[in-house]
């Protein structure tokens, strides 16, 4: 039993290492009362109220798992209603409760008006997270208006936190940025109509006036939302003591009406504490994402070797130039060929061609299968890029459907990388998508989607519904790619999909739900993807964070070597992106002894536990370690040498201190015990600019 519950007013959720405290007091406000390391004695919390300072209002100073706007609060609250004769606040008349073996159901309902809040929790006790969600619903006549509706409030006592969060743009996500909450409040957020490459959906804090985050020590509390559009975390430091933190579909521009009998649910957040430091919340929520969120077909095996044409073709698809690259890639191990933007019809550039999702026969006189075949033939797998949530203004769709955009009538609509966004709230649009995509995944031998998303969303205005609904359309839209993701998915279950919005767009555990993989960044530079794949990898699995080796590194223009290249990209799943019929024969051979070392490696890195043992944020060297099954992989790397010293020594983590482990270092094999690496640690030279080392221990006899 994970959930327990103590005389009617205690609440435990325990997991392995953790116990998350509710307590329901005779003011029938559930709080928190304790979240941290695990308590077993329960009993040890009745009648423990949460300490107030003197002259504070009560709720205000309770550390609230549903404040809602209202009442003697002035704290961020986590709901917002307005019932039909402007009433704004929400009171609660009495509470029920639910338990079962590891859910807990706490049923909130009004005083006076017939309208309640399920708080729903759920346990997993081996991976140590706690779910936490919420479903409102209106059991009157009148209708009853969301003006907000987070999923999650969570309440830590004292002062002095520090958050983490990330900032970035297109081609620098995942920036990750670290700031004292000592006053006032700190928002995350988004309202592009995807997560984008800003903020993330989650929370990571810790007491940090004076220690700043660290790896492998100190308390972190942290969760993540499941979910794909526009959110909201708030971190606030109240006055009564305590940090307040909400977090949820952003309330910006948001309302939704909830007319006699419905239901509204929030998404779900996962959430965790760990005295490990952000090293032991990594393992715990890529643990907890493999077992319980991503897609189970392929969630614990390692995705296969890929190439992908964009950045040797881009718009200029050809069949036979494809099937040429197909060979090459073959050659150097490839298991996936992609041909990704560029084989539909009209597509010559990205100003045309987005909804006709039809081959070119322009560019594929036979269709796709000429190369589907001699894909298959060459013993790979077969893989297209598509965008369905966009159309282009030329193209058949938008000619024939000028009304299936959003768009202000009265308004020029705004275009961003000279496309609309079509409106996914409507049906006929989801079934048009549906069917001709279903379509082309029924007519070809295809095994793999990469789903994009190019443009952040604006004036959201459907003819499809009353102008006074159209704030609920951000979450409509998310809803509408949700189903039409689950509904390909459910036709064609033996497909692969990975997830993209103009690189790190939509990284979030709402597409990790639906998507196989995700492609992070379009910046390809082997040593700024170092740096956005250490901090990508905090709450998002290795496995799910593609990593390509291209030609010229995208953004930077720098000239990086071919092994410091391939090992960037052998951190994550690896692809490769390279011209290869620009390629000399010699690179390319060059390339097959690495995608082969990859192959030997690839369980460990894609299924291993992560250890981020240096930064070169505040190292000279950055150095990634995974331990696998018998086995573990260290990659370091040195950008460039600092005053003539190239030692640098390195201790691992996450071996077997009595196993002892064989290693080849510059052509030298050692072998040496676990607790030898783990405390003595490695020696290794690394000279000049961007020079890198990969060493495979392997176990003996493990
Ligand atoms: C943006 C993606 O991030 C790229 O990888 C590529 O697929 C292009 N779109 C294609 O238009």
């Amino acid at each position: 039993m994970s959930v327990k519950g103590y005389e009617n007013e205690i609440y435990a959720l325990q997991t392995r290492h953790t116990s998350y405290i509710i307590r329901v007091g005779e003011d029938r406000i559930p709080e928190n009362v304790y979240w941290g390391k695990r308590i077993d004695r329960i009993e040890d919390f009745a009648g423990e109220a949460s300490p107030a300072p003197v002259n504070m209002q009560a709720p205000h100073c309770l550390r609230e798992e549903c404040a809602s706007f209202g009442g003697m609060r002035f704290k961020e609250s986590s709901m917002k209603v307005c019932f039909a004769d402007g009433v704004r606040d929400f009171r609660i008349g009495r509470v029920y409760v639910e338990t079962e073996e590891n859910r807990l159901e706490l049923v909130l309902e009004d005083e006076c008006y017939p309208f309640r809040v399920r708080l729903c929790y759920e346990v997993f006790e081996e991976e140590d997270v706690i779910k936490k969600w919420r479903i409102v619903e209106n059991t009157g006549e009148a209708p009853v208006v969301l003006e907000r509706i987070f999923s999650a409030q969570f309440g830590l006592p004292g002062t002095g936190y520090e958050s983490l969060n990330y900032n970035g743009r297109w081609g620098m996500e995942f920036q990750a940025v670290s700031e004292k909450i000592t006053s006032g409040k700190k928002v995350y957020e988004s309202f592009h109509g995807l997560t984008a490459h800003g903020n993330n959906p989650v929370f990571i804090v810790h007491k940090g006036l004076e220690e700043p985050f660290r790896e492998n020590q100190g308390e972190v509390w942290f969760g993540s939302l499941e979910y794909s559009g526009n959110f909201k975390t708030i971190v606030e430091a109240v006055d009564a003591g305590f940090l307040n933190i909400v977090i949820g579909i952003n309330d910006t521009d948001f309302a939704w009406t909830l007319k006699s009998g419905e239901s509204f649910e929030a998404p779900a957040v996962y959430a965790g504490y760990t005295d490990g430091g952000l090293e032991d919340m990594s393992h715990r929520m890529h643990r907890f994402c493999r077992r319980h969120l991503m897609p189970s077909g392929l969630a614990d095996k390692p995705l296969p070797v890929l190439y992908n044409s964009w950045y040797s073709t881009a718009f200029d698809v050809k069949c036979e130039e494809q099937i040429a690259l197909a060979e090459k890639a073959a050659r150097l191990g490839v298991e996936l060929f992609v041909v990704d933007d560029g084989w539909f019809v009209g597509r010559e550039h990205d100003r045309a061609g987005l909804g006709d999702w039809y081959v070119d026969r322009k560019k594929f006189p036979q269709g796709l299968k000429p190369l589907t075949e001699a894909v298959r033939g060459l013993g790979m797998r077969f893989g297209l890029w598509i965008e369905p949530e966009m159309v282009n203004p030329e193209s058949r769709l938008y000619r024939l459907h000028p009304d299936w955009i959003y768009r202000y009538q009265t308004r020029e609509v705004l275009m961003g990388r000279n496309q609309y966004i079509l409106d996914m709230s409507r049906q006929e649009v989801l079934e048009y998508l549906a069917e001709c995509l279903d379509t082309l995944l029924s007519e070809n031998d295809i095994s793999y989607i990469k789903w994009d998303m190019n443009r952040y969303a604006s004036e959201m205005a459907s003819g499809g519904l009353p102008a006074e609904e159209w704030k609920s359309l951000w979450h409509r839209h998310s809803l509408g790619v949700q189903w039409l993701i689950n509904t390909l998915r459910e036709k064609h279950p033996e497909v692969e999909f990975e997830a993209c919005a103009a690189g790190g767009g939509r990284v979030d555990y709402g597409a990790m739900r639906r998507f196989d993989e995700y492609w992070p960044s379009d910046n390809t530079d082997p040593l700024d993807r170092l740096f956005i794949q250490e901090n990508y990898s905090h709450l998002y699995p290795v496995k799910y964070m593609r990593a390509w080796l291209t030609d010229d590194f995208g953004m930077d223009g720098r000239k990086i070597p071919l092994s410091f290249a391939m090992h960037s990209a052998m951190c994550g799943s690896l692809g490769i992106g390279t011209d290869l019929n620009r390629t000399s024969e010699e690179k390319r051979e060059e390339i097959k002894g690495y995608v082969e070392t990859y192959k030997r490696i690839r369980n460990t890195v894609q299924l291993g536990e992560l250890y981020r043992l240096r930064s070169l944020k505040n190292s000279d060297i950055q150095c990634v370690q995974y331990v696998g099954d018998g086995q573990s992989a260290v990659f370091v790397f040195l950008d460039h040498e600092r005053y003539g010293d190239p030692l640098q020594s390195i201790t691992l983590r996450g071996l077997k201190e009595d196993s002892l482990y064989r290693f080849v270092l510059d052509d030298r094999e050692i072998v040496k015990s676990g607790a030898y690496l783990m405390q003595a640690g490695i020696g290794l030279r690394l000279c000049g600019d961007y020079d890198s080392r990969l060493l495979i221990l392997e176990e003996i006899n493990a």
